[in-house]
C-alpha cells in the first residue's frame, strides 16, 4: 500500500492550488454576493485543462486520472466551491458521460469545446416531483420516428442558464419504467428550450442554477446516448462518478475552513496568548484535523477504485457522506475559531460554512447515499 502522490500528482495540485489563488481567490466574495457566474475563468480553467481532465487527449482532454481529478476538485473547492461544482458537473456528469456512453460521433462533436471551457455542460435529472426518486420522471421523450420529442420541466439544473450542451434524461415508454427510460444531447438554443428564472441560493452562489422547460423540443435521435431505455443506467452510472467530484469538493471545502482557521488561531490572541494555546481551541484543531483526513482516505479511495477499474458505486457514495458531513460540520467549527469574524463575509468562512451543505443534498442525498451504501452491504 503506498499512500504517497506522484510527481505528477503533486505538480497537478500545486498548479491547481496556485490557480485558486491569484484567480479563484480575488472577486470570490462579490461573486459569491451578486450570484455572478465566473465565465472568464471557466475559460482560464478550461486553458489548464480542468474542464476536460480525465478526458482522451485525443478529444481535446487532459488525459488525467481520476486521482489528479480529486485533487484539483479539492484545491479549488478550497477557495471557490461555485467555480469547482461547475467543474465537477462538466468533468464528471457531461464529458464523462459522452465519453464513455457516447458514440464517436458525438464525442468528436461536443469533447473537444466542452473539455476545453468553450462549452459548459449541464446535466438534467431532477424535477419538481424526482429529485431523489430518479425513476419517476414526469418529462418525456416521445419517439417519432428520426426524432424525439421533449416535454417538461428540470430543476435546480448546475449550468443551467450558462450551459451550451445540456444532458436531458426523460420517460420514453411509462410501461416499461425505469427501463422507458433515456437521455439526451440538447443543445442550447434547441426551438421550445426555455431557461428559467435563476435560483436564489443559500450557497455555491457563483454557480448557476436554474429551471429548465421542454416545450415540445425537437431532438434528432443521433443525439440519443446509447440504445433504447439506457438513460437510467446512464444517470446513475454517470452520477457513480459524480460523488468523487462532489466528494472532493466536500473535502476541499472542509480543508478550506480548517487551513483558515488554523491561520486565525496563530495570529488571534485572547486572554494573553494566541487561541490555538488554549486547549478548548487546540482540541477542535485536532478534530478537525482528523476528520479531515478520514474524509480524504475515503475521497482517494474511491477516485483510485475508479482509476483501477474497480466497480466504485460503494466507494464514491461513502466517500461523498462522510465528507459531505465533514464538510458542514468542520466548517461550523471554523466559523466558532474565528467568533465574531467567522460571521463577516472578508474572513471566508462563512461562504464555506454556506457552500458546505449543497455537497449533503446534490448528487444524491445523504440519505441516498445510505441507500446505495446499505443495498451494497446487504448484498455482500
Ligand atoms: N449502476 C448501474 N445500474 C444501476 C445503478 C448503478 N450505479 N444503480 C441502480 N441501477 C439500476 C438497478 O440495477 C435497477 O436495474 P434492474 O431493475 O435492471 O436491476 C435500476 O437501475 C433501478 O434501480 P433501483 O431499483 O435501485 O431504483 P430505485 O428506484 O430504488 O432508486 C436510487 C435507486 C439509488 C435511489 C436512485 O434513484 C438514485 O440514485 N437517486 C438519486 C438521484 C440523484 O443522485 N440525483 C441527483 C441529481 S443530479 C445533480 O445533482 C447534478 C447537479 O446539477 C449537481
Amino acid at each position: 500500500m503506498d499512500f504517497s502522490l506522484t510527481e505528477e500528482h503533486i505538480m497537478i495540485r500545486d498548479a491547481a492550488r496556485d490557480f485558486a489563488q491569484t484567480e479563484l481567490l480575488p472577486g470570490v466574495v462579490e461573486r459569491d454576493n451578486a450570484q455572478t457566474f465566473p465565465n472568464e475563468l471557466v475559460r482560464k480553467m478550461g486553458d489548464l485543462g480542468f474542464m476536460g481532465i480525465m478526458v482522451d487527449p485525443k478529444y481535446g482532454g487532459s488525459g488525467m486520472d481520476a486521482i489528479s481529478y480529486v485533487l484539483i476538485m479539492e484545491e479549488l473547492s478550497k477557495i471557490d466551491a461555485s467555480a469547482s461544482v461547475i467543474v465537477s458537473v462538466n468533468n464528471s456528469l457531461v464529458c464523462y458521460g459522452i465519453e464513455t456512453y457516447g458514440n464517436e460521433e458525438q464525442r468528436q462533436k461536443y469533447l473537444p469545446k466542452l473539455a476545453t471551457g468553450e462549452f459548459v455542460g449541464a446535466f438534467c435529472l431532477s424535477e419538481p416531483e424526482a429529485g431523489s426518486d430518479a425513476t419517476s420522471q414526469a418529462t418525456t421523450a416521445i419517439d417519432k420516428g428520426d426524432h424525439y420529442v421533449i416535454n417538461g420541466t428540470k430543476n435546480w439544473i448546475t449550468n443551467g442558464g450558462r450551459g451550451d450542451v445540456y444532458l436531458v434524461i426523460a420517460q420514453t415508454d411509462r410501461d416499461k419504467g425505469h427501463k422507458g427510460i433515456n437521455a439526451f444531447i440538447v443543445e442550447k438554443g434547441a426551438e421550445g428550450f426555455h431557461i428559467g428564472p435563476k435560483e436564489d441560493k443559500l450557497g455555491i452562489r457563483g454557480s448557476d442554477t436554474h429551471t429548465l422547460q421542454f416545450n415540445d423540443v425537437k431532438v434528432p435521435k443521433e443525439n440519443r446516448i446509447g440504445v433504447d431505455g439506457f438513460g437510467f443506467t446512464f444517470a446513475m452510472k454517470t452520477l457513480s462518478g459524480g460523488r468523487i467530484g462532489i466528494a472532493a469538493q466536500a473535502l476541499g471545502i472542509a480543508a478550506g475552513g480548517y487551513e483558515l482557521a488554523l491561520k486565525y488561531s496563530k495570529v488571534r490572541k485572547a486572554f494573553g496568548t494566541e487561541i490555538c494555546n488554549h486547549q478548548a481551541i487546540a482540541f477542535k484543531l485536532a478534530d478537525m484535523y482528523t476528520e479531515i483526513e478520514a474524509a480524504r482516505m475515503l475521497v482517494m479511495k474511491a477516485a483510485w477504485d475508479k482509476d483501477q477499474g474497480n466497480n466504485y458505486d460503494m466507494s464514491s457514495a461513502m466517500a461523498k457522506l462522510y465528507a459531505s458531513k465533514v464538510a458542514m460540520e468542520q466548517t461550523v467549527e471554523a466559523v466558532q475559531i474565528h467568533g465574531g469574524n467567522g460571521f463577516v463575509k472578508e474572513y471566508h468562512v462563512e461562504r464555506l460554512m454556506r457552500d458546505a451543505k449543497i455537497t449533503q443534498i446534490y448528487e444524491g442525498t445523504s440519505e441516498i447515499q445510505k441507500i446505495v451504501i446499505s443495498r451494497g452491504v446487504i448484498k455482500g
